[in-house]
């Protein structure tokens, strides 16, 4: 969270009333407990994760408590305190509301990995319940992830019912991925409040990674560069092992138990051709030394759209050569509130569009999936064990929908298996929204 240098540069270029580091005020008298409390994979996750959360304005200092989960109650004497850093922001949003708050950001190092770690964050008089969470394991391990995409619109109601249901399904998934467009109004916070009201407590215990889609970028009128939503990088602690400052926290790899995650910024490769070419050389970088077996990109904006009328040439033209030399895996996208799964070229990786929020578009004339849908809200389980990487995806009602297999003894690309269900595609969308 390196708040203050972005803060100020999105300052320099706002015409939006909005944003000010301010002096921190006095203490405030009586503080409520902390809202919003969400943990972050850190780029060494076996040793170290991140946690977020704000207060009211005026809470003032605020600390994290943490230890090893005990087999009774015996932790919170065992509990090691740490403050947090501290920002105070304040801005109006688009529903026209003053938001003043306080945000807090800790990284806790140091870590045992495999371990069961509980923590609450506050202060005394407004601590956050206890709260559990996991390192990853040093050495390769099995695990399985959870990826989704837009969740986007009607996000406590009909987008949190859908990721409750990923979680629901999915009880020990090591980590969650959104691909983008969290929210509709990048500039509205009552629709960040939404999304961290899907599942607090869940969010708080299983570790978030996320990438910005068009959704949390603002581009008022005379605004160059866009914006990114200022509560970005003040509700979330991703790693900072970006190309630049510009991109910090949406840019970024993080090594799992043997899958190295890159999480590229789309939107900013289509905005901004100096934050694209920083962003490819990067990648390259990331790719051509790479200790994982697995790779796995993420990134808003897919290659192969399945949405109608939507094309991701440019992005193909630039992204693909570089994926297929370097063997990545398996490219995982939203944007497009459609589903899509197919492997364009032998030898390159498994594209992926998915969209677990109530949004839905049709379908395009699709001549690259091997299973496709429309009308469903649909999450991913990405299973990773050894030579093996298993996907599989549902429907909001609990149905597999589909699911494939890629299998990789040695070094070039993974051998492809198809183990779709044999059922029909569900072409379900309903009107243009
Ligand atoms: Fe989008």
């Amino acid at each position: 969270m390196r708040l203050s240098l972005r803060l100020a540069a999105t300052l320099s270029c706002s015409v939006l009333a909005f944003a000010a580091l301010q002096t921190v005020p006095a203490q405030a008298q009586t503080v409520s407990a902390p809202e919003r409390v969400i943990v972050n994979l850190t780029e060494t996750p076996s040793t170290s994760l991140a946690f977020n959360w704000r207060a009211e304005a005026g809470a003032g200092d605020g600390f994290i408590e943490y230890a090893i989960l005990t087999p009774g109650p015996a932790y919170p004497a065992q509990a090691v305190r740490l403050p947090a850093q501290r920002t105070s922001a304040a801005f109006t949003t688009r529903d026209e509301q003053n938001v003043a708050a306080d945000y807090y950001s800790v990284r806790l190092t140091g870590l045992t990995p495999d371990t069961q770690y509980v923590y609450r964050v506050g202060k005394e008089g407004a601590w956050s319940p206890w709260r559990q969470v996991k390192t990853a394991a040093a050495e390769v391990r099995p695990f399985t992830f959870l990826y989704m995409g837009d969740v986007q619109n009607d996000i406590r109601s009909m987008g949190g019912l859908a990721v409750r249901r990923a979680l629901r399904q999915t009880p020990d998934a090591a980590f969650m991925l959104f691909a983008g467009d969290l929210i509709n109004r990048a500039d509205n916070d009552a629709e960040w409040g939404e999304w961290f009201d899907m599942d607090a407590h869940r969010l708080a215990e299983t570790p978030s990674l996320m990438t910005p889609g068009n959704h949390e970028y603002m581009k008022p009128q005379g605004s160059t560069p866009q914006m990114l939503a200022p509560q970005w990088r003040l509700q979330f602690t991703l790693p900072e092992n970006g190309p630049s400052d510009m991109l910090t926290e949406t840019v970024y790899r993080v090594d799992y138990q043997g899958v190295r995650i890159i999480s590229l910024d789309a939107d900013m490769i289509d905005e901004d051709p100096q934050a694209a070419q920083d962003q490819f050389a990067w990648l390259e970088r990331q790719l051509a030394d790479n200790p994982s077996r697995w790779t796995v990109v993420f990134l808003h904006y897919p290659l192969y759209s399945t949405a109608r009328g939507r094309s991701g040439e440019e992005l193909q033209t630039a992204l693909q050569p570089v994926f297929d030399r370097y063997h990545v895996d398996l490219v995982l996208a939203g944007h497009d509130h459609t589903y899509g799964r197919g492997r364009p070229h032998e030898q390159g990786p498994v594209y992926m569009v998915s969209n677990v929020g109530p949004k839905q578009y049709p379908l395009g004339d699709l001549n690259w999936t091997d299973r496709k849908a429309s009308g469903v809200q649909v999450f991913q389980q990405v299973e990773v064990a050894g030579d093996r990487l298993t996907v599989r995806a549902f429907t909001m009602d609990g149905a597999l929908y589909d699911a494939f297999q890629l299998d990789k003894p040695g070094a070039g690309p993974a051998r492809l298996t198809d183990l779709k269900p044999a059922t029909p595609e569900l072409i379900l969308r309903r009107e243009d929204q």
